[in-house]
């Protein structure tokens, strides 16, 4: 094995977390807790990978609170569900003592179709727009957030990661990407405010900042906090490189310890993240609602843009990003096979998150381990992420025929 690779297969710190090895599980939000109860499904599918030598597993989307959800059938971060998640992140420990468990705090703002809000009575983002997801439940307008929603809404960090924290989640995620709520008021393109929330990149990132405060203020020194963020919206109008690297360095010297450099946005642009075949078909294939189906037959190809699959597609941008901060740095996007992992330890970065390799491969860290010849053979034909919201939610078609 080469020297790039022990390097992946041995021990590292994150922050002050100790970790088996550089391998970490993406948050890929499964889909899998049924009524939005996290229970044995999403346990089955995180007990394969931790099962499979992956230093740290990750629970997709952790809802701030019960308003961020994208959908009615997700869990919340909340008293609730405390004895899930407790027994879920307990179970995970007792297949793999020695990995750790993160989750990935995310609020929807603007981009939902949950039409069981219980605080608000629409959907709220940075200014008022169109909710495209919403409208297939009636929901197609999102209102703006005024001063006192975004205090909540900072207190909902705070208050999910005190949550997480004490059920036992080892690391926090935060997400700043995707088109989700945080990045919605980074994004020139959804935040069109004119206080001190908008304009300014400054400005911007000042409900972001006041998160990953309330998060660190929460948790304390000691405890990681990664932050997932977008290197461009993918649109003309919204977030470019050079206003990505300042957000990088914004969220570094706010003291975040790694940073996961994605790009793209689940509302505007959303194959940038995912490349190669496009989500579209799939989706169409499980999509019951005439409403939705309609809007992606004759949205779906404009929104769903083909980008063809490149195995490291973010590392050139996600490298000038390593050279401008100096947190610890997880790399994402296409590290599918080893000779890719190799390049990307080569380049210096300390972690990696793989998403579709992990789940076509839940034991791909001990399989490599010991076949220095393993392929992984992901085929990016994205089925899983079309199967989110159908039942059981997401798997490898290609393991498991339906
Ligand atoms: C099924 C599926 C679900 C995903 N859900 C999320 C999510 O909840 N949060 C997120 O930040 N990214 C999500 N992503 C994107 C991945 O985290 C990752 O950025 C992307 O798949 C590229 O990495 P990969 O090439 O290793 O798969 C999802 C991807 C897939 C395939």
């Amino acid at each position: 094995m080469s020297e790039h690779l022990q390097k992946a297969f041995s021990p590292a710190k994150l922050g002050k977390l100790q970790l088996k090895n550089r391998i970490l599980k993406a948050a890929t939000y499964e889909g899998k807790s049924p009524d939005g109860v996290p229970g044995e499904l999403l346990l089955d599918f995180h007990r394969e990978i931790v099962a499979g030598g992956t230093a740290m597993t990750t629970i997709g989307y952790c809802t701030t609170e019960a308003d961020g959800r994208i959908n009615d059938q997700m869990p919340w971060m909340d008293e609730q569900f405390r004895p899930q998640y407790t027994h879920l992140i307990t179970e995970l420990k007792s297949v793999a003592p020695d990995v750790k468990v993160s989750g990935q705090m995310t609020h929807c703002g603007n981009f939902t179709k949950n039409r069981k809000l219980q605080r608000l009575k629409r959907p709220l983002g940075p200014s008022r727009q169109l909710n495209m997801l919403g409208i297939s439940a009636g929901m197609p307008f999102a209102g703006a957030m005024k001063l006192e929603d975004i205090d909540y809404l900072v207190k909902t960090y705070r208050d999910a990661a005190l949550f997480m924290k004490s059920v036992g989640f080892d690391a926090i995620e935060i997400h700043f990407s995707h088109g989700y709520g945080l990045s919605q008021f980074i994004s020139p393109r959804s935040n069109r405010r004119t206080d001190e929330y908008g304009g300014s990149l400054e400005n911007r990132m000042r409900l972001p900042l006041r998160a990953l405060d309330a998060v660190r203020e929460a948790v304390g020194d000691d405890f990681p906090i990664l932050g997932k963020m977008g290197m461009t919206d993918g649109v003309r109008d919204g977030l470019q490189f050079d206003e990505a690297i300042e957000v990088a360095a914004m969220l570094d010297n706010a003291g975040i310890d790694a940073l996961i450099c994605s790009g793209g946005t689940s509302s505007f642009n959303p194959m940038v993240y995912f490349r190669g075949e496009t989500l579209d078909k799939g989706m169409l294939e499980v999509e019951t609602n005439p409403i939705a189906r309609l809007g992606l037959k004759y949205y779906g190809p404009r929104l769903f843009r083909h980008y063809p699959y490149e195995e490291n597609f973010f590392l050139s941008d996600a490298s000038k990003i390593r050279d401008r901060v100096n947190c610890q740095m997880v790399y994402i996007g296409g590290c599918t096979e080893l000779e890719s992992l190799e390049k990307v330890m080569r380049e210096g970065f300390d972690f990696v998150q793989m998403g579709r390799p992990l789940v076509k491969d839940p034991h791909y860290v001990n399989n490599a381990m010991s076949n220095p010849n393993y392929r992984n053979n992901c085929s990016h034909c994205n089925k899983c992420a079309s199967l989110i919201e159908a039942p059981g939610g997401i798997r490898c078609v290609e393991n498991a025929p339906a």
